[in-house]
């Protein structure tokens, strides 16, 4: 008898050479999903999914029932829980995988049971809550040898593939510099720099428990103080606007130069913050080892959000040339190249670049998961990625000083006090085993 998984990878291999037979003989070759987390990003991940034709939705889970409409809409039959565990119980062998777009606090825990169970999983960006998790994401997908991605889906785009294949071609030669920032502010989206003083009473359609999960107690604040959006701002729920756009903004500098090392050090500055929100304004210098892709056996990338531009000095830019809100400036030997995010990247001095097809990152996972295919951009990828992101707000509590990194040994090594937020406390009874 074959198992789900062992049946989809062998009717993959076999649509190869007759998909119509397949498909339409068995509609269990379709791909049997469970959405975990399902307004906000996980309703536009749930509906990006489910516009593939070999996909069908089997479950749903949300902490909050008055978030739920659509995904009833979507799927009348399919059952619909509070807690993704009871599901993934219920449902057992029908499902095959799971998309994660819950607050990042509850990526890790909910990401490697799914895992562990042996589904394949999209869990959006940034891959976990910090680096220990990461870590941990990463060696679980390839324990699991499950299908992964991270939910940074401009990897797929258009301008990002487009920039990409521009600098690895060589079009502004080897890079010296890179810069990289977002115009997203922490403390933007809650708009809260300390806890309600009067936090209001919790909806009834809302676990709060569930919803805190992993995280220290804490009565529900009131509608956007943490649930729903504003949970970004929160030192115990998201990590502030470089954990928001961090991914998504350094991801094609990673891809283009190939980026598969750990940084070496990094060292932030910042307008000011308290241990309950993120600052509103960090900026970030990493130093990484060079790659194929870089001019020199370092480079430094820079990290600014909210609002903070960089100087484009030392750039192929003409003085007085705008940047864009949020993106890249990589500046190369013979030229440099803008990547806005998301807008068409731009050449200096002025060359035309060829423009590559973008893909559609959500299918790209699923037929991914069909074909026993994994996407480049799995967890081996998204967690490194995530780690370097994290470090930089490890950074901010430690202004001003230089951070060393041993990636190995997951040990800050030149400054004890600053390894205790590699990871974190769990609360009693949501506490998250090491991947052996
Ligand atoms: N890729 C992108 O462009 C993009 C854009 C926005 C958000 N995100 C990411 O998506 C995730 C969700 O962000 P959001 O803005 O939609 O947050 P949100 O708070 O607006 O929505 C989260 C949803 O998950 C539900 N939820 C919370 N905890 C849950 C749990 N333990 N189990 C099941 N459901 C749970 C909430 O009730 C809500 O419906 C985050 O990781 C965020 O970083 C990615």
């Amino acid at each position: 008898m074959l198992d789900r998984r062992t049946f989809l990878k062998t009717a993959a291999v076999a649509s190869v050479a007759a998909p119509a037979i397949v498909r339409g003989q068995n509609l269990n070759s379709k791909l049997q999903l469970v959405g975990i987390g399902c307004e906000g990003k996980g309703w536009s991940d749930i509906n990006a999914m489910a516009s593939h034709d070999q996909t069908a939705f089997v479950g749903f889970c949300d902490v909050d029932l008055s978030r739920t409409e659509k995904v009833r809409k979507l799927n009348p039959d399919a059952p619909v829980k509070q807690d993704f565990r009871e599901l993934l119980e219920d449902l057992g062998d029908k499902v095959d995988a799971a998309t994660v777009s819950t607050p990042d606090h509850m990526h890790a825990f909910i990401g490697l049971d799914v895992m562990r169970r042996g589904k394949h999983i999209y869990c959006q960006k940034p891959l976990t809550h910090n680096v220990w998790e990461a870590r941990q994401m990463a060696k679980q997908a390839k324990k699991s040898d499950v299908i992964t991605r991270l939910g940074n889906q401009i990897h797929s785009h258009e301008f990002y593939r487009t920039a990409v294949h521009a600098i690895q071609g060589g079009s502004i030669g080897k890079v010296n510099r890179v810069h990289s920032w977002c115009a997203a502010t922490g403390h933007g989206k809650s708009f809260h720099i300390s806890r309600p003083k009067a936090p209001e009473a919790k909806p009834e359609t809302l676990a709060w428990n569930l919803w805190l999960g992993v995280a220290p107690e804490r009565p529900y604040g009131g509608w956007n103080v943490y649930h729903p959006w504003g949970w970004r701002d929160w030192q115990d729920f998201g990590n502030g606007a470089l954990g928001d756009f961090g991914c998504h903004i350094l991801d094609p500098v990673f891809t283009a130069l190939k980026i598969d090392k750990a940084p070496m050090d990094f060292k932030a500055d910042h307008t000011g913050m308290n241990d309950e929100v993120w600052p509103a304004q960090t900026t970030v210098d990493y130093t990484f080892p060079g790659t194929e892709f870089t001019a020199g056996e370092q480079l430094q990338i820079t990290w600014y959000d909210g609002g903070r531009l960089p100087a484009t000095r030392g750039s192929h830019l003409p003085a007085g040339e705008g940047l864009p809100r949020s993106g890249s400036l990589f500046i190369g030997e013979k030229g440099s190249l803008v990547l806005p995010h998301v807008g068409a990247p731009k050449v200096y001095p002025d060359a035309k670049i060829e423009k590559v097809e973008g893909k559609d990152h959500y299918h790209g996972w699923v037929d991914g998961c069909l074909s026993a295919e994994q996407p480049s951009d799995g967890f081996a990828y998204g967690g490194p990625l995530t780690e370097a992101v994290l470090l930089g707000n490890i950074a901010a509590r430690y202004r001003g000083t230089k951070l060393t990194w041993d990636p190995e040994a997951m040990k800050i090594t030149n400054h004890e006090d600053a390894n205790q937020w590699l990871r974190r406390d769990y609360r009693d009874g949501w506490n998250i085993e090491a991947v052996s």
